[in-house]
C-alpha cells in the first residue's frame, strides 16, 4: 500500500537525499547534484508556491517522493524514489495519486518530461495512466511528453 502525505520543512533532508542519488541524478535534466544551501532555497519555494504541491510517498515508511507544478495550461509532474525501492510498484501508485490530487485542486491536465533513456519512468508513467504525447529536447536531452489519459 502506498499513501501520500503532504511534505514539510522537516522533509527538506529527504528530498536533498533522493535528488543527490547517483541514478536520479543522471535521468534527470540536471546531472550536477544540488548543494544543500542551492537545496534548501529550492525546497522553501516549492513548499511556500501556491504553484507546486509536494508529498511525500510512504508504504508506511518513507520510500520517495512527488510533486507537482502548475503551469498556465497543464501541471508538471516529477517523482523519485529510493533506489532499494525502485520495481516494486510503487511509483505507478503514488503517480496515480498524485495525479488525481493536481486534478482535483486545479482541474488541468498532468504532464511528465521523462527523458529517452528513462524507459523505468516511461513504463510506471503508462502504468499510472499516461499515455505518450509529444517529444522535445530538453536541456540537450531527447525527451518524451506524457499525458495523462483522463482529463
Ligand atoms: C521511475 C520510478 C518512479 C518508477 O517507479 P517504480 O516503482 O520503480 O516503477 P515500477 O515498479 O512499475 O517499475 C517500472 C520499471 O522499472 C524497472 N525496474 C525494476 N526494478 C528496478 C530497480 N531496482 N531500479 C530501477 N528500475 C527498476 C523495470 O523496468 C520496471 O518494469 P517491469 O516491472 O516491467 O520490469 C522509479 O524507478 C524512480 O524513482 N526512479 C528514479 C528517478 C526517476 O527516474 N524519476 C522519474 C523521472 S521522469
Amino acid at each position: 500500500m502506498v499513501t501520500l502525505r503532504p511534505a514539510n520543512l522537516d522533509d527538506m533532508g529527504w528530498f536533498h537525499t533522493l535528488a543527490c542519488e547517483p541514478t536520479a541524478r543522471a535521468l534527470s535534466f540536471t546531472t550536477e547534484a544540488p548543494s544543500w544551501l542551492g537545496h534548501r532555497m529550492w525546497y522553501a519555494e516549492l513548499l511556500g508556491s501556491q504553484d507546486a504541491l509536494a508529498w511525500v510517498v510512504e508504504s508506511p515508511e518513507p520510500v520517495g517522493v512527488v510533486y507537482v507544478r502548475r503551469r498556465a495550461k497543464d501541471a508538471t509532474i516529477s517523482v523519485n524514489l529510493s533506489p532499494e525501492t525502485r520495481g516494486k510498484g510503487y511509483g505507478p501508485l503514488a503517480i496515480e495519486q498524485a495525479t488525481s490530487h493536481t486534478q482535483t485542486a486545479w482541474g488541468l491536465p498532468v504532464t511528465a518530461y521523462i527523458r529517452f533513456d528513462n524507459t523505468p519512468s516511461a513504463i510506471a508513467f503508462s502504468r499510472a495512466g499516461y499515455v505518450y504525447w509529444g517529444s522535445a529536447t530538453i536541456k540537450g536531452h531527447f525527451t518524451l511528453t506524457y499525458r495523462y489519459r483522463y482529463v
